[in-house]
C-alpha cells in the first residue's frame, strides 16, 4: 500500500479498520448534517492574498499558548472512545502529541484512564483534559482534581453539550461501547457506564441521565475555583458569549461546533471566527476546530485571529488505519502542508500570518 499522501486519503482508508458502528459513531453529524458540510465548505469562500520576495529561507512554525510553547500551532481535539480505532488508543494519541511538541486535548470519554494517558505522552506539558461536567458534582470535582494532580496543563470545560445532538446513525446502531471498552475515567471512580438503550444511542441516554444541563456561566466560575489550571471553554460561536466567557475567568476560547454534531444549522466555525476574535481576541487565546483537513485551511483560520487550530476526525482515521505511526504521520502532513502554505504567502513564521493574508 502507497502512504497516503493527504489527510483526505486516510479517511477513504479508514472505513476498512473500523466496524460498522464505531465508523458512524466518528463521522456523524446531527441531523441532516449540514453544518458537518459547512464546516468545510465554508474554508472556500476565504481567498489569500500572499505576499511576494519576502525570504522564506528560514520557517519556523512554533507559537505560544496559554504562555507554552508549541512546536506547531495543531492541537489534537478531544475525542471520546479513541481504542474503538486502535487497541493503543488514546495512549498512541498522547504520544504522537508529545513527540511532535504539540498538544493533546483528552476526552473525560477516554477509553484509557487520564493517569495512563499521561503516563504515555511521558511531558504531561503536551496534555490537556477535557471536562465534561456532570450532575454529581463531587464526581465533577474528582476528574478536575485528577487531571490536575496528573499534570494536564488546562481544563478544557465543554459547553456546546447540555444534551448530545442527535446522530441518527448511532441511533439505528443503538450505539454502545463494545464488552472490552470502557469509560475509563468514570468507570472505576463511580461505576458509569455507557448503557444499551432500545432504538436510541448510549451515549445520548448516558449524556441525559448523567450531564448537567443546568451549566451556567457561573459554574465556569466555580470549576476555575477548583483549580489552578486555566480554563479554557470550547465550544462558542458568539462574540457576547466570548465576552461573558472571559468575564467569567476563562484564559482561553475554542470556537467550535463540535464537528457539527451537536446543533445542526449551527454556524460554521471559520465564520463565526472573526466575530470572536473582534471581542476577544486581545484578552484571551482563541482557537478554532471543524473542517480543519488541509494546510491552507490553518493558515486562514490564523489569518483571521486564530492563535492555534484542532483537528478532530483525521486523527480517528489514521489511528485506525495505522495507530501510533499513522497519527503521526497525518500530523507531519498537514504541518508540512502549513509549511508550504506559508512559504507560498510570504510568512516566515507564525506572527507573520496577519487579516490582510485572508479576503
Ligand atoms: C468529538 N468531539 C468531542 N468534543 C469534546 O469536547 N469532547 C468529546 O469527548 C468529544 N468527542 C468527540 C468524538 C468524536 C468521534 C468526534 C468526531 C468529535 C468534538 C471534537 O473535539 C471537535 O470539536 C471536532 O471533532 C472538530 O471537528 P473535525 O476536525 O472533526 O471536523
Ligand atoms: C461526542 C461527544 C462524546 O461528540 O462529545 O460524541
Amino acid at each position: 500500500m502507497n502512504k497516503p499522501i493527504n489527510l483526505f486519503e486516510y479517511e477513504s482508508l479508514a472505513p476498512q479498520h473500523l466496524s460498522q458502528m464505531a465508523l458512524d459513531y466518528y463521522a456523524s453529524g446531527a441531523w441532516d448534517e449540514i453544518t458537518l458540510r459547512d464546516n468545510r465548505s465554508a474554508y472556500e469562500k476565504y481567498k489569500l492574498r500572499p505576499r511576494m520576495l519576502v525570504d522564506v529561507s528560514q520557517r519556523n512554525l512554533s507559537t505560544k499558548i496559554l504562555g507554552q510553547h508549541i512546536k506547531m500551532p495543531i492541537l489534537i481535539a478531544p475525542m471520546a472512545f479513541q481504542c474503538l480505532a486502535h487497541p493503543e488508543g488514546e495512549l498512541a494519541t498522547a504520544r504522537v502529541a508529545a513527540e511532535l511538541g504539540t498538544t493533546m486535548v483528552l476526552s473525560t470519554m477516554s477509553t484509557k484512564s487520564l493517569e495512563d494517558v499521561a503516563l504515555a505522552a511521558n511531558v504531561p506539558k503536551s496534555l490537556w483534559f477535557q471536562l465534561y461536567v456532570h450532575r454529581d458534582r463531587s464526581l465533577t470535582r474528582a476528574l478536575v482534581e485528577r487531571a490536575e494532580a496528573a499534570g494536564c496543563q488546562a481544563l478544557c470545560v465543554t459547553v456546546d453539550a447540555p444534551v448530545l445532538g442527535v446522530r441518527e446513525r448511532d441511533r439505528k446502531n443503538q450505539f454502545t461501547l463494545p464488552p472490552d471498552l470502557e469509560l475509563a475515567n468514570l468507570t472505576s471512580m463511580a461505576n458509569l457506564e455507557i448503557p444499551e438503550t432500545e432504538n436510541e444511542s448510549g451515549l445520548l441516554t448516558y449524556f441525559a441521565n448523567q450531564l448537567d444541563p443546568a451549566l451556567t456561566w457561573r459554574d465556569i466560575e466555580w470549576l476555575q475555583s477548583l483549580t489552578s489550571l486555566p480554563v479554557v471553554v470550547k465550544g462558542i460561536l458568539r462574540g457576547d458569549d466570548a465576552i461573558r466567557a472571559v468575564e467569567h475567568g476563562a484564559k482561553g476560547i475554542i470556537v467550535s461546533n463540535h464537528g457539527g454534531r451537536q446543533l445542526d444549522g449551527a454556524i460554521a466555525t471559520i465564520d463565526a471566527l472573526p466575530e470572536v476574535v473582534a471581542a476577544v481576541g486581545n484578552q484571551v487565546d482563541v482557537l478554532m476546530d471543524g473542517g480543519i483537513r488541509r494546510g491552507t485551511d490553518i493558515l486562514k483560520a490564523l489569518a483571521l485571529g486564530a492563535k492555534a487550530v484542532l483537528i478532530g476526525r483525521p486523527v480517528l482515521w489514521a489511528l485506525a488505519v495505522n495507530g501510533e505511526t499513522g497519527v503521526r504521520h497525518l500530523l507531519e502532513l498537514l504541518r508540512d502542508e502549513l509549511d508550504v502554505a506559508m512559504a507560498l504567502s510570504g510568512c516566515a513564521n507564525i506572527e507573520n500570518i496577519d487579516g490582510t493574508l485572508v479576503n
